[in-house]
């Protein structure tokens, strides 16, 4: 391994922006898909890693949703969940906060239940047995209707104790975050804060929105505010965290080469970054990946490495005495790789 790489593969890292579903290694999916009698379009592990080919985000999500179809029972959750857990175990990220979303798996008849108890229960078990803190963000579909995500609002509600955050994903153009706005009041009443993916295809003004409708915390992706003078110095002024997902733009060529990601921008800019995997059985790699593809094309030192992993931590849900420790635990890492 290079210095580099061994830098960042030692960093206490926390992961922001990471869909569950996203997580689903071709292998699991397989083994999932026979225990459950069901057969994918795909007759092996190679021939389905070679669709996942994607020319822009609809046609990643045609594949992500037909993959996550084979997902039954509540043990499926469960290996999904712990698989992603274990992977990032070994990428020392300490505190994760994933996604999931309950539409894709309700709409074929899987109970709510059914999905969010397997996640919860491989998330406490990564807790006790790993050290991994968590929260948990219920994602709204925006190709479906308001009336549906005030659906799965309802249905959330039970389980309020589980779900810090709603977000929301899926088809961003044509599909602003204004169509979402009373669903997203109607959450914040409830007491989940709230965060958006905005500006991944959509333009700056979606981001505007996320920003002034649906009060978010963060903004997922974020990459488009950029074209936005007044947004970017707004986005600053907040310090308005965007959990950015290098290999997840390249993959979906939202960024057409790794050495021109805008990232580069956005620090020179004094925006609160952070990198993120997005969905990493899909993109090409989990944590250590991403900051490693991205620290190379943008020729990153330690510094702003190590930067980009406090970032993360104090833009996460932990508390503030959470935060401080994470982040003490940092400056000794980077204190010792000098020492
Ligand atoms: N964008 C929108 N929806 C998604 C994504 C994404 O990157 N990943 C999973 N659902
Ligand atoms: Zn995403």
């Amino acid at each position: 391994m290079s210095t580099l790489e061994n830098f960042i593969a030692g960093l206490p890292k926390a992961e922001l922006h990471l869909h569950i579903e996203g997580t689903f290694e071709p292998e699991l999916m397989f083994r999932i898909a026979s225990r459950n009698g069901l057969k994918l379009k795909y007759n092996s592990v190679e021939e389905l890693k070679a669709a996942y080919d994607f020319n822009n985000l609809q046609e990643f999500l045609d594949i992500y949703y037909s993959g996550a179809g084979v997902l039954i029972g509540e043990q499926d959750f469960y290996d999904l969940t712990w698989a992603y857990l274990l992977k990032i175990h070994s990428q020392h990220v300490g505190h994760t906060e994933i996604f999931f979303d309950p539409q894709t798996h309700t709409s074929r008849g899987i109970p709510f239940h059914t999905v969010i108890s397997g996640i919860q229960r491989a998330l406490e078990d990564g807790h006790e047995k790993l050290g991994i803190t968590y929260r948990l963000i219920m994602s709204f579909l925006r190709h479906l209707s308001e009336e549906a995500a005030f659906q799965t609002l309802e249905e959330a509600l039970p389980y309020q104790s589980w779900i810090t955050a709603v977000g929301l994903d899926s088809s961003e153009k044509g599909n602003p975050p204004s169509r979402f706005e009373r669903v997203f009041a109607k959450a914040r009443a409830e007491g989940f804060l709230t965060v958006a993916h905005a500006g991944e295809e959509g333009p700056a003004e979606y981001v505007w929105e996320a920003l002034k409708l649906l009060h978010v915390s963060r903004i997922d992706h974020g990459n488009r505010s950029l074209e936005d003078v007044r947004l970017t110095e707004e986005l600053v002024r907040l310090k308005m965290p965007l959990t950015v997902c290098p290999l997840s733009n390249l993959k979906l060529k939202v960024v057409n080469d790794m050495t021109r990601h805008p990232l580069a921008e956005m620090l020179e800019k004094g925006m609160m970054v952070t990198v993120n995997s997005d969905d990493p059985a899909y993109f090409g790699g989990y944590m250590n990946e991403n900051y490693l593809a991205l620290a190379q094309a943008l020729n990153l030192t330690q510094e702003q490495i190590a930067q980009l992993a406090r970032n993360a931590f104090s833009s996460s849900f932990l508390n503030e005495k959470e935060k401080a420790e994470q982040i003490a635990k940092i400056d000794r890492y980077v204190g010792q790789q000098k020492g």
